[in-house]
């Protein structure tokens, strides 16, 4: 990248609104480290979250690019009606996909088994799935659903699909997770915290921060010649998610909001470049790794027992 390029980038990066809007992604395409995506015919991807907004763009790009892409719905008639969108939108019909709700774990094992079952080789597996929920909801195991669908659920996703994610070369592993993270730090307790007034806005940000904690200790105890994991965040996406989560901002943003393959591209990138593939456990958008933090006061004094006491907290929920 020269250095014109980078200095461009840094000052869309402090702007924030710069950086996030579609702004963001216009100026920074056309700075030199942009390439083409590379096809990957062949390769095989799973994809949470794909009937709607960012998933779906996520799968049809992967569709185009020559994945057989297997996705995880809820509702029959939005899965298949989102199949038929990707098939007509790629020209590839290899697409399936499986129900399940990511908030339980049963169906989450159950999705993980369809998958082992007819899939050799897992290339990717995208974490998208995601939601702000205004009021507090429990799974049927009585676990807030934020937490449930984006933390637990992936982190149960990846455990029951390793085996064929590590015959990928290696298996990548990529979660979304939101600019939204940069207003919490790391808080385990905060997570399942149900004292006082419930925060949905909050909440999946320290669920977005935990994700990126959760990628960080994938990456150390993968074998990264098997397996490498990303996490991303796509900026300000216009998708049914957003306009129903956050209806005041997506108005007042509407004309700056990114339209949903500008949301996917880094994820598609993530899952089809060869920078990706040698390197595991950083945060990106628009290609580019980012900090973690944006102001002090997130900052952990211990990020590696973050990192650890996350994944135990998790195993012990999962287990
Ligand atoms: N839009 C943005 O500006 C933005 C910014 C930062 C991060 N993100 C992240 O991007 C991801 C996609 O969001 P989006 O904006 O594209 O939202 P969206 O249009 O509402 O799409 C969300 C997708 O997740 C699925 N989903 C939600 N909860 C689920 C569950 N419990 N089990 C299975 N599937 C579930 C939905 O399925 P149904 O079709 O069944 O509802 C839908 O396919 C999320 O992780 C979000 O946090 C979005």
């Amino acid at each position: 990248m020269t250095r014109r390029a980078r200095l461009l980038d840094a000052a869309l990066e402090a702007s924030v609104v710069g950086s996030f809007s579609r702004v963001g992604y216009d100026v920074r395409r056309r700075l030199d480290h942009w390439e083409p995506l590379t096809p990957r015919p062949g390769a095989t991807a799973l994809v949470t979250g794909a009937t709607s907004g960012i998933g779906l763009a996520v799968a049809i790009g992967l569709a185009r690019l020559g994945f057989a892409v297997r996705f995880v719905g809820r509702h029959e008639d939005r899965a298949r009606r989102a199949r038929e969108r990707i098939v007509a939108a790629s020209a590839n019909s290899d697409v399936d996909y499986v129900l399940a709700d990511l908030t339980e774990l049963a169906s989450v094992r159950e999705a993980a088994a369809w998958v082992n079952s007819r899939v050799g080789r897992l290339d990717v597996l995208v974490h998208n799935a995601g939601a702000i929920t205004p009021t507090r909801t429990l799974s049927g195991a009585g676990v807030e659903v934020t937490v449930a669908a984006q933390l637990l659920g992936p982190f149960l996703l990846t455990r029951e699909l390793d085996g064929v994610l590590s015959r990928g070369d290696p298996g990548r592993v990529v979660t979304v997770s939101s600019g939204g993270l940069y207003t919490q730090r790391f808080d385990l307790e905060a997570l399942e915290d149900d004292r006082g007034e419930y925060d949905g806005v909050a909440q999946y940000a320290r669920v977005k921060r935990a994700q990126v904690v959760l990628t960080r200790e994938w990456a150390r105890r993968f074998d990264p010649a098997r397996v490498v994991a990303h996490a991303m965040h796509p900026g300000w996406v216009d998708t049914p998610g957003m306009r129903e989560a956050l209806p005041g901002f997506s108005r007042v943003m509407g004309p700056w909001l990114r339209p949903p393959d500008q949301g996917a591209d880094t994820v598609l990138w993530l899952a089809s470049s060869s920078v990706a593939r040698a390197s595991s456990g950083d945060l990106w958008h628009d290609r580019r790794r980012r900090h973690e933090h944006a102001v002090p006061w997130t900052r952990s004094r211990d990020p590696l027992g973050d990192q650890v006491n996350l994944w135990e907290w998790c195993r012990a929920r999962v287990e």
